[in-house]
């Protein structure tokens, strides 16, 4: 028999905790109109635990559960599942929580090798249309394949046996060539001080692989790419094998250690051609977009003064920050290059996206979620969940937001009018779970008009877990 969750972990309970359904709903009701040119699929993916977890909860370590929202004609169909890990099957199997997916030494003994060879990890982070595949994407492990329109699990995608690495839930397509690049962080070993590099080419076939030590062991999450640039920010979120054995957290906050960035070139670039660049201390989970001109990096991120979510090496937590949109410079025609950061968005901005068709690019429209201060998380008092949708206008300076009110929102996804539209001419898409219905709709905005409020509202019956990231798939 199943055992209860857990009702004093915020992240077991309402807005985050899990759905324990899976379900296929045809024809939602729509208020207002989805656009008729609107044609494709909007994936979500997040944690949602099968079984009551062991020990304390962590958000990222949850079964990956996937909810897609198809549009046709205006019309929507719905679908979620879990994906079938290899974890997932197991516990399935057992009717309970064996394994503890952020701390491998939490586990019922007969399952205490089953982390040194799993392959498949929770899959639970982001989602990716490339080469014809939909990739559900961890970070400490290879990606997950999905039935586009059933989402039933196909399996652990290896492009065919070339992948030796975990997949960043963060790749980056190359608008003009539809490369893929992506890279692990810690490849060659648990814990290890390194990451390797991989592209693959719009054909799926992976191409290129390439080693680079780094300077400490770090936990990265997300990277950019730019026409002539890859740079794969080593930030201070260090892992040690040491410290997890004698009891200390396995992944910590460790200022002293410095904020370095590779930068290679885009094309060619091997382990000798990575130059190390020193930034002052800061934090990121998600970059909006970078791009260059003459040898200079311009990188724009949602930006903490500290690693949130994680505790310092001594098992305390950092405390509150907060993220806010902050344009890097790099001048690689110095000697010795080295980076800077200056803020340039007032509101609090996480979950950035920019026009897929400008990675990379020059740009100047991106989308954010964000809170007006009206919804406040029960993790700490000064804590508020994210209830705005907003769009930055990087020529301008301008703010156009929209709140939601006393409801959750979750990453915007910029979806393009046509192939030729213009840079930010289309909608952005964004899951909205209301705190007095307890139940998730999908919201459609004018991309470029945030702040009218949505042209359509998809309706569920039933609540979208709060989760992380989201992807699309054109029709
Ligand atoms: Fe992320």
């Amino acid at each position: 028999m199943s055992q209860p969750m857990s009702q004093t972990n915020p992240f077991l309970n309402f807005p985050y905790g899990a759905i324990q359904m899976e379900c296929d709903a045809k024809d939602l009701i729509v208020e207002g109109e989805i656009p008729a040119a609107l044609n494709g699929t909007l994936y979500r993916a997040g944690p949602n635990p099968r079984f009551a977890p062991r020990g304390d909860y962590h958000f990222f370590a949850g079964d990956g559960m996937v909810h897609a929202f198809h549009l046709q004609d205006g019309k929507a169909d719905y679908n979620n599942r879990w994906v079938r890990t290899a974890k997932w099957k197991l516990e399935d199997r057992e009717g309970r929580n064996v394994l503890n997916a952020m701390n491998p030494f939490d586990c019922e003994p007969e399952y205490s090798d089953f982390v040194l060879t799993d392959r498949d990890g929770l899959a639970n982070t982001a989602i990716v249309w490339h080469g014809g595949r939909l990739l559900v994407m961890e970070e400490g492990h290879r990606p997950f394949e999905l039935d586009p329109q059933t989402l039933e699990s196909v399996g652990s995608w290896d492009f065919r046996g070339k992948l030796n690495t975990a997949m960043t839930a963060h790749p980056k397509i190359d608008p003009a060539t539809g490369e893929m690049v992506f890279f692990a962080y810690m490849a060659s070993a648990p814990f290890s001080a390194d990451v390797m590099l991989h592209k693959v080419n719009a054909q799926g076939i992976l191409t290129e692989s390439t080693f680079i030590p780094t300077p400490y062991s770090s936990m990265v999450h997300d990277f950019v790419i730019t026409e002539n640039y890859i740079v794969i920010p080593i930030m201070p979120i260090t892992g040690s094998l040491e410290r997890a054995m004698e009891g200390g957290p396995p992944f910590a906050w460790e200022p002293d250690k410095g904020v370095h960035v590779a930068v290679l070139p885009r094309h060619g670039g091997t382990t000798d051609d990575v130059r190390w660049v020193e930034m002052p201390l800061c934090f990121v989970f998600h970059f909006m977009n970078a791009f260059d001109r003459d040898g200079v990096i311009s990188v724009d991120a949602c930006q903490f003064k500290a690693a949130p979510l994680f505790p310092t090496a001594n098992g305390e937590p950092t405390g509150k920050v907060a993220p806010f949109l902050n344009r890097w410079t790099i001048d690689m025609n110095a000697a010795t290059p080295t980076g800077s950061f200056a803020r340039i968005d007032e509101f609090e901005s996480e979950f950035p996206q920019c026009d897929p068709r400008h990675t990379g690019r020059a740009y100047r429209h991106g989308w954010y979620a964000s809170p007006d201060g009206q919804l406040k998380s029960p993790l700490s008092e000064n804590d508020n969940f994210y209830n705005v949708i907003g769009h930055y206008d990087h020529e301008t300076k301008r703010e156009d937001r929209y709140s939601c009110g006393q409801s959750l929102v979750s990453e915007p996804i910029f979806v393009p009018a046509s192939d030729t539209a213009a840079e930010g001419e289309g909608h952005v898409l964004a899951v909205v779970t209301s705190f007095e219905t307890r139940t998730s709709s999908l919201f459609i905005f004018n991309a470029l008009d945030v702040s009218a409020g949505p042209v359509a509202k998809v309706h569920l019956s039933h609540r979208v877990p709060a989760g992380f990231h989201g992807g699309w798939r054109p029709g």
